[in-house]
């Protein structure tokens, strides 16, 4: 065993929650080190959905890392809401008093963080292995793990322990006496990524008989869409034709055309919800995915990880100023309040627009009036809005 590296916080996966929470304690002048399991360009290239509350991207640009994101991200002030081969636009910027999302891959905003964190001279450890943190008791908390599988164990002492790693991270099952709030959904996603232009000006989340169908984007050439699918599915069971065949059909209008070209990519995900009641033991803290999964259909994981990496460190920065540890006992509770909120509305879109082969028809029909209620009220659409370009940080 090598002698332990001193650190104050030692972050443990290198995904959103962890990168935002590195370069804000950086910052401050809070050192840490990042662990992580998977390689740079593992990371770098995992594909993920892109869709940054304005906050998110507000952030971004603060911490001197919007340059890429502002020339090459796409800026929406709506979504388009289709029922049937009704399409229909909601403005957000108009709703929301002036708030846009941004369309940005998460690989992208990984790669300008990790880029923007080692040229500060900021470590990252990756592709390390037997990450343990069996020894993150309360007065010298340890993280030993090896920088590959024939080196010698290593161990990292910090002052705390950030356990960013994922809904499949170990940091998790650390958190003694947590209560775990589960929803699996009877349907998955089939995601696809084309070689076409843009075939619509905004994202369109779109109701059918058949199923849930999203057109979104990467860039003027690539095209990202997905259509909803059995759980587990095959994906042999999907040759490019019966999904260009799906795409036509769910999102068909009387006067658009869906632009095609060759798919390079497919997926399937399933899609579930989950959130873990406690997200702290001692100097252990747990965020992002680690603590909770939202089905992908309102684009909030990512700025839920970032909003848990901001209150960490704030409660971290209260600390290290000399001014107690209100702010790193109230995190979870801080963090769960905005955490069930963005559950909330993940589930609300989720069953919204999907076709859930569990309900009965009295059950489809009141999604299809819901849906109608948001397209025509000013109210709805305004709550709709409001929730899917971000509530605000501190509400
Ligand atoms: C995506 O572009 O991957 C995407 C966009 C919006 C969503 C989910 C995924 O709600």
């Amino acid at each position: 065993m090598t002698h332990p590296t001193r650190t104050q916080v030692v972050i443990v996966g290198a995904g959103p929650a962890g990168l935002f929470l590195a370069h804000l304690l950086h910052r401050q002048g809070i050192e840490s080190v990042i662990l992580d399991t998977r390689s740079r360009e593992d990371i770098e290239q995992t594909i993920r959905a892109g869709v940054l509350e304005q906050w998110t991207a507000d952030l971004m640009r603060d911490l001197g890392l919007g340059g890429r994101m502002d020339r090459e991200a796409h800026f929406h002030s709506g979504i388009s809401l289709q029922h049937g081969r009704e399409r229909c636009h909601l403005d957000l910027e108009e709703l929301t008093g002036g708030k846009r999302v941004t369309v940005y891959p998460q690989h992208e905003v990984l790669r300008d963080l990790i880029a923007g964190h080692l040229d500060h001279g900021g470590r990252i450890l990756f592709g390390v292995q037997d990450v343990d943190l069996s020894r993150v008791t309360a007065d010298r908390p340890q993280v030993s793990f090896r920088q590959s599988a024939d080196a010698a164990p290593e161990t990292l002492v910090g002052d705390f322990v950030a356990g960013c790693d994922g809904s499949q991270g170990h940091s998790r099952q650390h958190i003694e006496g947590r209560t775990e709030y589960h929803k699996l959904y009877p349907f998955g996603w089939l995601g696809i990524l084309v070689e076409a232009p843009r075939s619509y000006h905004e994202l369109v989340y779109a109701r059918h008989e058949r199923g849930f169908a999203l057109l979104s984007t990467r860039s003027d050439t690539v095209q990202r869409m997905y259509i909803q699918c059995g759980v587990g599915e095959d994906l042999a069971a999907y040759p490019d034709e019966r999904i260009w065949q799906e795409l036509r059909e769910r999102l068909a209008t009387d006067s658009w055309q869906l632009r095609e070209g060759r798919i390079f990519q497919k997926g399937v995900v399933g899609l579930r919800s989950f959130v873990s009641d406690r997200m702290q033991r001692g100097p252990l803290f747990i965020a992002g995915d680690a603590a909770h999964i939202v089905p992908p259909t309102g684009a909030k994981g990512l700025n839920l990880a970032v909003a848990d990496a901001v209150y960490l460190f704030r409660g971290l920065e209260q600390h290290y100023a000399g001014q107690g540890r209100a702010r790193l006992d109230a995190y979870t509770d801080t963090c769960l309040r905005r955490v069930w909120r963005a559950e909330r509305f993940s589930w609300y879109m989720t069953t919204l627009l999907h076709v859930n082969p569990e309900e009965n028809a009295f059950e489809q029909r009141i999604h299809m009036a819901d849906l109608e209620y948001v397209t025509s009220s000013r109210a709805a659409a305004t709550a709709l809005a409001e929730n899917y370009v971000g509530l605000p940080l501190d509400g």
